[in-house]
């Protein structure tokens, strides 16, 4: 069956991911958890370019949380690892594709490789103006929120700013997500229905879809069914239509 055409006026500005399901996908194959991840990121490599086609303007991926640091040392490390891997392998392609890669969270935390990486893969891409593609990585909403509320105690502290002056533009304008839209669309696959801490003060009226499709499997073309029913909804922002 051929999919239906999505309607280019309507393509969401800002898409974001909750990348889930990379364990669930090795176990059912018997491999061990990090194969799951590397699949992984083979999936996220043909969603960014697909995103870029598409003409949607920021995608935003949950790549690890600020949570996920419960999880095994090996696990841990091995993710930045081949975060590392990715990035060496795509960040020619990336910048010929005119996309500029950000990262949210406090990557300072990672290790030196990985910071290394990410701070190449930033540095090269600074200057493009196509896809902005945001890495959440060692991301966590409320730590997002709590860093923007130092930011606006230290200006006020040093004069800067007063109390007053504080409303919902000043405290967006500390997040991440600065310059960016709040995501019009939170896909989450592997079928959880939660948030997991991602983009908490954004996503105040993001639509949701849900997939049960685990992230290495999510293709394109599931990408698009996606943003179908994306196209399907009715976005009211609290008034009537
Ligand atoms: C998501 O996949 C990727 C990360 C959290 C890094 P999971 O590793 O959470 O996969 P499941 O949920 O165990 O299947
Ligand atoms: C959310 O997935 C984090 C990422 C995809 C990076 P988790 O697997 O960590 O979420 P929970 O634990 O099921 O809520
Ligand atoms: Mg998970």
């Amino acid at each position: 069956m051929t999919q239906q055409q999505l309607d280019p006026a309507r393509i969401p500005q800002h898409v974001a991911i909750v990348m889930d399901g990379n364990g669930r996908w090795a176990k059912k194959r018997g491999l061990p958890r990090l194969r799951g991840h590397n699949a992984g990121m083979m999936a996220l490599k043909e969603i960014v370019k697909r995103s870029s086609v598409l003409g949607i303007s920021h995608l935003t991926v949950y790549a690890f949380s600020t949570e996920n640091w419960k999880r095994p040392e090996e696990e841990v490390f091995g993710i930045f690892k081949l975060l590392v891997l990715y990035v060496q392998k795509e960040i020619r392609e990336l910048n010929d594709n005119n996309v500029r890669v950000n990262i949210w969270g406090d990557w300072s935390l990672l290790p030196s490789d990985a910071q290394h990486a990410v701070r190449k893969a930033m540095e090269t891409t600074k200057n493009n103006n196509g896809l902005h593609f945001n890495i959440a990585l060692n991301y966590g909403g409320r730590a997002e929120i709590l860093r923007a509320v130092h930011a606006l105690c230290k200006e006020i502290q040093e004069g800067r700013l007063s109390p007053e002056a504080i409303d919902e533009t000043s405290l967006s304008a500390r997040m991440y997500s600065e310059n960016t839209p709040d995501p019009d669309l939170i896909i989450r696959t592997g079928g959880e229905y939660r948030l997991s801490n991602f983009l908490i003060w954004q996503a105040a009226y993001s639509e949701l879809v849900v997939t049960e499709v685990l992230w290495p499997d999510f293709s394109p073309d599931e990408f698009e069914k996606a943003l179908h029913v994306y196209q399907s909804r009715n976005r009211r922002f609290g008034g009537l239509t």
